[in-house]
């Protein structure tokens, strides 16, 4: 009975080693994006040009069908302006959806038409259906980016470190066509191709452009889309406190006086 029991442990062992260890991905390295703490808001300047890495080098391939541009101009994002109350009035949301085609419908005629877009328009999608952006990408579609940085374990800090750590494939391992090779990812086979290169996107505030700047602002900036209402979810954490703490003090004195004459 031992002996079957220790050659099954041993089967499951040998069965299950591999698969284990394919699945072994690299550890991201942390990083102190100014979000993070109870305090931490979003650098807006880090979403700006996060926002410039998705536009110009994301866009091609990844959708992100739950932002509309006028969430750009939301509090907290990365064009809001105190000026502009209502996101749709800004000027940077209606530049920046006036510069994209939207596909729609003709009013009256019907007939598909494409017009600028408006900051109510969601981002578009780079692939009318999921046949052809399997298609465009050697059969596996790329993925929405909208809650990205929620779905995966290590969340922003995987997903900068994933975008700039490609590297050549371990001996041993041998790529086939469409495959690359990127230690953070389960397995290290990726359908992606490393997207980003040295000064491949010009930032208006003249941050130097290497690879890794790029990853980490695009990372804050999916954050972001992730989760725009991290900075109002702190601010109420922080008044809960300071009303649960002035309510705890109001119940203690109220307890002394209502006990005041009864002896123990
Ligand atoms: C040429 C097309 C293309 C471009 C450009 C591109 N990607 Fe991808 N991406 C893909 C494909 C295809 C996959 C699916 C890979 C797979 O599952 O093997 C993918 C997967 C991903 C994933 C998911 C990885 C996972 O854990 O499943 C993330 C995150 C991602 N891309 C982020 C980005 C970001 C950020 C950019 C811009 C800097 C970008 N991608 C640019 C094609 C692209």
């Amino acid at each position: 009975m031992l002996r079957k029991v220790t050659l099954l442990a041993a089967a499951l062992v040998l069965v299950a080693g591999p698969a284990f260890a394919a699945s072994e991905a690299k550890k991201p390295a942390d990083i102190a994006f100014s979000y993070e703490g109870p305090f931490g808001t979003y650098d807006q300047a880090q979403l700006q040009r996060g926002y410039k890495v998705y536009r110009e080098v994301c866009a091609a391939c990844h959708s992100m069908n739950l932002l509309a541009f006028r969430n750009l101009a939301d509090r907290g994002g990365p064009f809001y302006d105190s000026k502009y109350k209502n996101a749709n009035d800004n000027p940077y949301a209606k530049a920046i959806a006036a510069d994209t085609q939207i596909n729609d419908l003709d009013s009256e005629t019907g007939d598909a038409i494409q017009r600028p877009g408006t900051p109510a328009d969601r981002f578009p999608n780079p692939y009318p259906n999921v046949i052809a952006a399997k298609a465009g990408n050697g059969g596996i579609a790329p993925p929405d980016l909208s809650v990205m940085a929620k779905a995966r374990s290590g969340g922003p800090e995987y997903i900068a470190a994933l975008l700039a750590g490609y590297t050549d494939p371990p001996a041993g391992v041998t790529l086939s066509p469409g495959l690359n090779y990127n230690p953070y990812f389960p397995g290290g086979l990726i359908g992606m191709a490393p997207p980003l290169a040295p000064d491949q996107v010009t930032f208006d505030d003249g941050t130097k452009s290497t690879v890794k700047q790029q990853a980490t602002d695009v990372a804050a900036f999916l954050m972001w889309a992730a989760e725009p209402k991290l900075e109002e979810r702190k601010q109420m954490g922080a008044a809960v406190l300071v009303f649960l703490v002035l309510f705890s003090g109001l119940l203690y004195a109220s307890y002394r006086r209502v006990w005041r004459n009864e002896s123990h």
